[in-house]
């Protein structure tokens, strides 16, 4: 049974449509990733599980029981904000046991869950400070184990990592990684960055416009994109889409996908001019005008093009990905 269940669920604010007939399932030890752009409903789907909302239509369910009305703090759920939401005149400490209190927890066992929270969090050193005290990712350590300490059915996360710099981000998204096996906890994590949904996700959910247009396990929606939007929105540089015949492949489709890793250099492949080099370090990418249409490839970071020159590829046809006018992905029959 899943830990958690979204059937058929919408949520319209007036006029607006934030959520529209969405289901999906999250298993218990599972950590699913709801990805898409700013407004696309996930923070929406979150508060509808908190209850923090009411949703228009459909069912929640937690381990096999509807909560639609059940009141917030009966929910066996914990969440995460992205701006830790700790009490700013608590210490650490007070933070992580407040919950527990509330609930009436014997001080004794407070004391030792707190203990125990803040040694496989690494905070042991924080107790006595006051959130004013603390770093970006001490807080945000602090907000995850106010939640890991009620040991809820199915934790929540929403953009937790976005505040941090890029270097602290990837070190918490490990930590949170390690700490989501070592507990085989359940987990519903939202975030617009792709990079964080393909590491971090056992299977990930993408949205767009209150619609979940694809689950599956990283590989698969990175590899076998239902649509465009699919295609396009997870990988960096993003998937080049031309018509077929640009890349020189005779096919029905509207559209042709490639990844820029998915283009080589080849001395009779279809030929362009070099408008763009990026080099990141470990890839270079060079940006062409392929006749009317704008191709990007990877090349390698010793090649010596320069803006101006001719570049001749071709695609690695095992890689292609075909769709039709409506941007859904054709499978080959
Ligand atoms: N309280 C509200 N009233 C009206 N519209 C809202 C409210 N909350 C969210 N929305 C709208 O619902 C859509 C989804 O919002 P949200 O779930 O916050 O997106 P995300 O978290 O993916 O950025 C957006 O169009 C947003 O403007
Ligand atoms: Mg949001």
């Amino acid at each position: 049974m899943p830990q958690l269940q979204f059937h058929q669920v919408s949520k319209k604010y007036d006029d607006v449509v934030a959520l529209d007939h969405v289901s999906f399932e999250v298993n218990d030890g599972e950590l699913l990733v709801l990805v898409g752009p700013s407004g696309c409903g996930k923070s929406t789907t979150l508060r509808l599980i908190a209850g923090l909302e009411p949703l228009t239509a459909g069912t929640i369910s937690i381990d096999g029981t509807q909560i639609n009305t059940t009141p917030p703090k009966d929910r066996d759920i914990a969440m995460v904000f992205q701006n830790y939401a700790l009490y700013p005149h608590m210490t650490v400490r007070q933070n992580l046991g407040f919950g527990l209190k509330m609930r009436k927890t014997p001080a004794a066992e407070i004391a030792t869950r707190v203990t125990e929270t803040a040694s496989a969090l690494g905070i042991e050193d924080l107790l006595d400070r006051k959130p004013g005290q603390l770093s970006g990712g001490q807080k945000q350590r602090v907000a995850v184990g106010r939640a890991m300490i009620r040991q809820p059915a199915v934790f929540l996360f929403d953009e937790p990592l976005s505040n941090l710099d890029a270097k602290l981000r990837v070190t918490l998204r490990d930590e949170l990684a390690q700490l989501h096996k070592r507990l085989a906890a359940t987990i519903l994590y939202v975030t617009h960055d792709q990079v964080e949904a393909l590491t971090l996700g056992d299977r990930i959910a993408v949205m767009k416009d209150g619609k979940i247009q694809q689950i599956g396990t990283p590989q698969e929606v990175y590899n076998q994109p239902a649509n465009t939007f699919v295609a396009t929105f997870l990988g960096s540089p993003t998937m080049n889409i031309v018509p077929p015949d640009v890349l020189r492949v005779s096919s029905e489709a509207t559209q042709a996908g490639i990844r820029p890793e998915h283009l080589q250099l080849d001395e009779h492949g279809i030929a362009g001019i070099v408008t763009a080099i990026q080099n990141t370090g470990a890839d270079c990418f060079l940006t062409g005008t392929f006749g009317e249409h704008s191709l990007t490839v990877r090349v390698p970071t010793t090649s010596t093009y320069q803006i101006g020159e001719t570049i001749r590829v071709s695609p690695d046809t095992q890689h292609l990905h075909l769709f039709d006018k409506s941007g859904a992905r054709i499978t080959p029959s």
